[in-house]
């Protein structure tokens, strides 16, 4: 049977539909159609191909899943062995490797060097024949690795089919998963009681290392590639950063952060430049890699041993660390959550001192079953709270049966803070005091989330002081801040005359918030800010607010039956109502004034984009600014708001300056949506 023109040329869109759609995902970070659209496309094309086997390749995106499990991964012997590199710890490190560089290249001048992110997963090697991919393997002892070819194909970043490559190509790269992707893996199977892993590195590695493909296929792994191994029929371009670029314009995802940079200053203005983006970047990195630019200058500088001499790592603190426990406390939050918190022998993880890391809930130590004495993994990703990662069961002390230590742990069944019973609701994950704001440390709690930046910004106003305030009566609910004279604050301890002035102020200038940022502050279970915004907007005033019933707040985008319900039941309490009305009395917040929170955080505001940004390509800053309403311009006038500047950025930069016009690097225009409102 012949297939009709019409569906062969149907299977070729949907195949170049799916893979230009994981090329804009991975490789671009600019998603083109939603998740579900992408399934609607494979599902077709996967059904087509089942009716029509011809017309099934082994390049089609729907061979990257559903291969049978393997009983064992075979080994490979790389074509050109796979290196590894050395390490720099100090700017001294970085001073002595350009100097080996300099003098093995007799060079005079400065050494311009390409840099980019040292990735924090696994090393692989693709290969590529006419283009096509056709399997890779994992880094193993540099020699030999295992041929992990059925889950590298059910990588998404990774293309199938080159354009335009010559007959023979091997990508060398990294194998890594991503933090929001890890989060999602590690939360499924909290849910389900399976393995959780201590960080993507290892997420990554246990999931490339799977028997059957189909698991991996689940993982979302991602990759990135950072050199070549052999290549053949190909003139290569002059340089690492011209590779790169080779690579990238075959669809192979390369690091937005790569940049080329001249001399030791320049490898170090880099290293910092990074380290600042490290904390924000979708993935986990551990150090900058600088390599000598020049692909022939590398060939004449060679290898020492096992690493080459034209490249080092450059590494940053460690986000990881051993430690140990040496006791569990227990926090009480704002709704009365408790939360074991492992008290931690200090240890410096990513450049500071932790001597404390959450450990979640009840299950979750349970489940990583952490005890007093155990030697842990601590770790600090990014800006988040430290946490223990996994256990050393290997170091667990023998067990000494006339101590309490090194027993599983337990929650206590009375609130540690006011003694009331502590009670677990049916398909909750936290057990909580049941005594309510009667309880102190909810009660101050819920004034430091009140007081805290993103709900009524009260400057100051930290866990010590609060402290006092509520054990010496002074505070007992938000409300009674606003009563508070300049007397009595600075007759607490260790408050100056200026402090207590000071935060005196910051309290007067809390007043006349908007509503937003009230209700958010009101701490309403399940209501973050977000939310509050979005019911904010929606009933313009706190009374229309406070008077809406399930069904109007059903009404509300993205507010469904748990809000809602948490939201009647907290206008319903009268002790909240009171403080409410004490809070109106005292003006804490301005009703009606909505414009911060219409559509998007941009509404209304014009941009201009000029000069090259440093990661983000023009799109993607223009879809960023779209997404939160706000306008691209072509030109700089009195009507424009922003101009976002980049690198040899011409006369629209001084057209800006010129009129007075606010201009923003890369990094201030994407703190924009990170404070989730706009700046006034
Ligand atoms: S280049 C000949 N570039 O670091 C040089 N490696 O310690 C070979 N890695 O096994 C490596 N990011 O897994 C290079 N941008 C990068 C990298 C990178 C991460 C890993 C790679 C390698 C290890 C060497």
């Amino acid at each position: 049977m012949s297939v009709l023109p019409e569906l062969t040329e149907r299977v070729r869109v949907l195949r170049d539909l799916i893979e230009d759609a994981n090329y804009r995902y991975y490789a671009l970070d600019d998603p083109a159609i939603p998740d579900a659209e992408y399934d609607r496309h494979l599902r077709e094309l996967q059904d087509l191909e089942a009716a029509y086997p011809e017309m099934c390749s082994a390049d089609s995106p729907t061979q990257r899943v559903g291969a049978a499990p393997l009983k064992a991964f075979a080994q490979v012997v790389h074509a050109l062995p796979m290196l590894s590199l050395g390490n720099a710890f100090s700017q001294g490190d970085v001073v002595a490797f350009d100097r080996r560089v300099r003098a093995a290249l007799e060079r005079e001048g400065e050494v311009e060097y390409a840099v980019e992110p040292k990735f924090d997963g696994l090393a692989v090697t693709l290969r590529y024949e006419q283009g096509r991919f056709v399997g890779g393997a994992t880094r193993g002892d540099g020699t030999t690795g295992e041929d992990v070819s059925a889950n590298l194909r059910s990588i998404r970043a990774i293309p199938l089919r080159l354009e335009a490559a010559p007959p023979l190509l091997e990508v060398r790269g990294e194998v890594l998963m991503l933090r929001r992707d890890f989060d999602k893996l590690n939360e499924r199977a909290r849910e389900s009681g399976e393995k959780i892993f201590a960080n993507p590195r290892n997420a990554a590695a246990g999931s490339l290392r799977q028997l059957d493909p189909r698991i991996s296929a689940r993982r979302r792994l991602h990759f990135f590639a950072y050199g070549i191994g052999r290549v053949e029929f190909l003139a290569l371009p002059e340089t690492h950063a011209a590779l790169m670029d080779w690579l990238a314009s075959m669809h192979l995802p390369v690091a937005a952060q790569r940049r080329v940079v001249t001399g030791v200053a320049g490898l170090m203005a880099y290293f910092e430049e990074l380290g600042a983006m490290r904390a924000g970047l979708p993935f986990d990195i551990d150090g900058a890699v600088y390599k000598v630019n020049a692909l022939a200058d590398q060939e004449s500088l060679g290898f020492v041993a096992r690493a080459p001499r034209f490249a080092i790592a450059h590494k940053y603190p460690a986000q990881e660390e051993l430690t140990v426990v040496e006791g569990i406390d227990i926090q009480v939050g704002r709704t009365g959550a408790l939360t074991p918190v492992a008290r931690l022998k200090p240890v410096f993880v990513g450049g500071v001192s932790v001597a404390n890391a959450t450990l979640h809930n009840e299950d979750e130590v349970r489940r990583r079953d952490v005890r007093v004495g155990d030697t842990v993994i601590v770790r600090r990703a990014g800006d988040v709270i430290p946490e223990v990662a996994g256990v050393l069961l290997e170091r667990r002390p023998l067990r000494d049966l006339a101590s309490p230590l090194h027993e599983p742990f337990a929650m206590p069944r009375t609130c540690p803070e006011c003694g009331a019973p502590v009670l677990r609701l049916e398909g909750e994950s936290a057990a909580r005091c049941s005594n309510g704001l009667a309880c102190p440390a909810q009660r101050k709690q819920a004034l430091l989330h009140f007081a805290s930046r993103r709900a009524m910004d009260i400057e100051g106003l930290g866990d010590k002081l609060v402290d006092q305030l509520v054990d010496r009566k002074l505070v007992q609910t938000p409300a009674d801040l606003y009563a508070l004279d300049l007397e009595r604050i600075a007759g607490l301890e260790r408050m100056a005359q200026k402090s207590a002035e000071n935060l005196l102020a910051a309290i007067v200038a809390s007043r006349r918030r908007p509503l937003a940022r009230f209700v958010f502050a009101l701490g309403i279970r399940h209501v973050g800010a977000q939310t509050a915004k979005d019911l904010a907007r929606h009933f313009g005033t706190q009374d229309a607010l406070m008077q809406a019933d399930t069904e109007a707040l059903l009404r509300v985008p993205d507010v469904g039956p748990v809000v809602a319900a948490s939201i009647v039941a907290f206008f319903q309490e009268s002790h909240n109502r009171d403080v409410i009305e004490a809070l109106r009395r005292a003006e804490a917040w301005l009703d009606g004034e909505v414009q911060l929170v219409k559509r998007g955080i941009l509404e209304g505001k014009t941009f201009v984009l000029t000069g090259t940004l440093p990661t983000l390509t023009r799109d993607q800053a223009k879809a960023r600014i779209e997404a939160e309403g706000g306008k691209v311009a072509g030109s700089v006038s009195a009507k424009t708001d922003f101009v976002v500047a980049g690198l040899l950025a011409g006369t629209k930069f001084a057209k800006a300056e010129q009129l007075n016009i606010r201009i923003l690097d890369e990094s201030a225009f994407l703190q924009l949506f990170h404070q989730g409102e706009f700046p006034q």
